[in-house]
């Protein structure tokens, strides 16, 4: 990922910036994230599907300049709620490029939708359908997709798994819901289906899911066919693609998904006698997850009868990862080369509840000390854009580095900015 070391110093460092200046210049927490390693990033899923359409999922992590980047870099967006595509759009961000998602999606993010003129809006639940036509109007045109269910049971947690018809999202094929829904949709003229969506859940690093998915959609592509005469000109396929959270862990290979996935659709279209639809794509951990580091400080060190316990200055308020999905991560000690030998620690953060771990079990130098710096790599995706205001301890600042230098993306969440939200006495 982002980060590398200088062996001679064993300085670790980002973008070509030693970590120890960033937790210098920005202070501790800190998020860093390598702009050339997200724009890779995006290159890499480019080359990967030249004919497909890659949208990034903007809630892995959103602020001004990753909209900007990923634009630059052509890719389109998902968004799921007002406030992720008015900060797009207002970055400059082409609305037309701009999927709306939301199983539950307010007024306020259907009126904002419509008048920033997103290119589709991903209908989620049958009630949704009339809503939306009655805000389009009877003279208005909106593209929309339908979220479909296709009953597979991938990701790497039980939280994050959307492809079974056992949770909220979308309408199932398997008891026709999606079906129903869809001829409802065909009913409003002013909706106009451009294809099927499907996103079968997160962190998922085999290759079969989304074959299964392909085939599934497009047998309910060519039932509609049979029934409506209708042929969809889209198909996405969402995102989910995992990554490797520490040295070893497998990812999803992304060549050869992008090889199945094509290869399985032209087979499946040829049998079913339709032409291959084009192809999206949303993947937002792929993207963001491996460009970003968590810097901390360690403020206390503790021995117990049975564990050594390393405390720093973060936690689960900016990284409620590990206490939400049980995901480990593998920290570093940066700015300084330890001889010291390998302990087994746990690194706890600063909330008040014993479940406040980032990283338990680790192996750190056995000299791990306050005033030390660990770097927690992989941390780009779901922490910040998850981070909460518990024990208002305030939001860690994002800084973007590349080419040796580094710069202020989001600033620290002040005392200040928690007291003004507080209006009532
Ligand atoms: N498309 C849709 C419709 C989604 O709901 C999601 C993620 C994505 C794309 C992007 O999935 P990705 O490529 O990032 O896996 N907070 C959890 C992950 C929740 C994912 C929600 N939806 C975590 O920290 O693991």
């Amino acid at each position: 990922p982002a980060s590398t070391t200088d062996p001679a110093h064993g300085e670790l460092s980002v973008g070509g910036v030693a970590l120890t200046e960033l937790a210098d210049r920005f202070g501790t927490p800190v998020y860093v994230l390598d702009e050339a390693e997200v724009r890779e990033r995006c290159r890499t899923y480019r080359h990967a599907f030249p004919d497909a359409e890659i949208h990034y999922a903007a809630k892995a992590f959103l602020c001004r300049a990753m909209a900007h980047w990923v634009d630059e870099e052509g890719l389109g967006l998902d968004v799921c709620s007002a406030g992720e595509l008015e900060l797009a759009v207002t970055t400059g961000f082409p609305p037309e490029r701009i999927v709306l998602h939301g199983n539950a999606k307010s007024p306020r993010d259907l009126e904002t939708a419509l008048r920033l003129r997103v290119g589709r809006i991903v209908i989620d639940s049958p009630s949704e359908i009339a809503r939306l036509a009655a805000a389009v109007g009877p003279n208005g045109s909106q593209k929309v997709m339908i979220r479909v269910v296709p009953g597979i049971g991938a990701g790497g947690h039980e939280k994050i798994r959307t492809g079974t018809d056992d949770q909220k999202f979308g309408l199932s094929i398997s008891d026709g819901y999606a079906q129903h829904a869809i001829a409802r949709i065909l009913d409003q003229p002013q909706l106009r289906l451009t294809g099927l969506h499907c996103h079968l859940g997160s962190q998922i690093t085999g290759v079969k899911p989304y074959l299964v998915a392909v085939r599934r959609m497009v047998g309910l592509m060519l039932r509609l066919h049979e029934q409506h005469g209708l042929v969809l000109p889209e198909l996405d396929l969402g995102g989910g693609h995992g990554i490797a959270y520490r040295p070893g862990e497998p990812a999803l290979d992304l060549t050869a998904l992008a090889r199945r996935v094509r290869a399985e659709l032209s087979d499946a279209c040829a049998t079913a006698g339709l032409p291959v639809p084009r192809l999206i794509i949303e993947p937002g951990r792929a993207i963001a997850g491996p460009a970003g580091v968590a810097l901390y400080r360690v403020l206390a060190v503790k021995h117990t009868g049975e564990k050594v316990f390393v405390a720093v200055d973060g936690g689960m308020s900016d990284n409620p990862r590990p206490a939400l999905y049980g995901v480990r991560y593998a920290p570093v000690l940066a700015g300084r080369r330890s001889t010291a030998a390998p302990a087994r620690v746990t690194v706890v953060g600063r909330h008040c509840e014993a479940g406040d771990v980032l990283a338990a079990d680790v192996e750190l130098p056995g000299d791990v000390h306050p005033g030390d710096l660990l770097a927690v790599p992989v941390a780009g995706a779901y922490h910040l854009s998850m981070a909460s205001a518990y024990n208002l301890v305030g939001r860690p600042p994002v800084a973007a580095v590349r080419d040796g230098h580094a710069r202020l993306l989001v600033r620290r969440e002040s005392l200040a900015d928690i007291r003004s939200r507080d209006v009532g006495l």
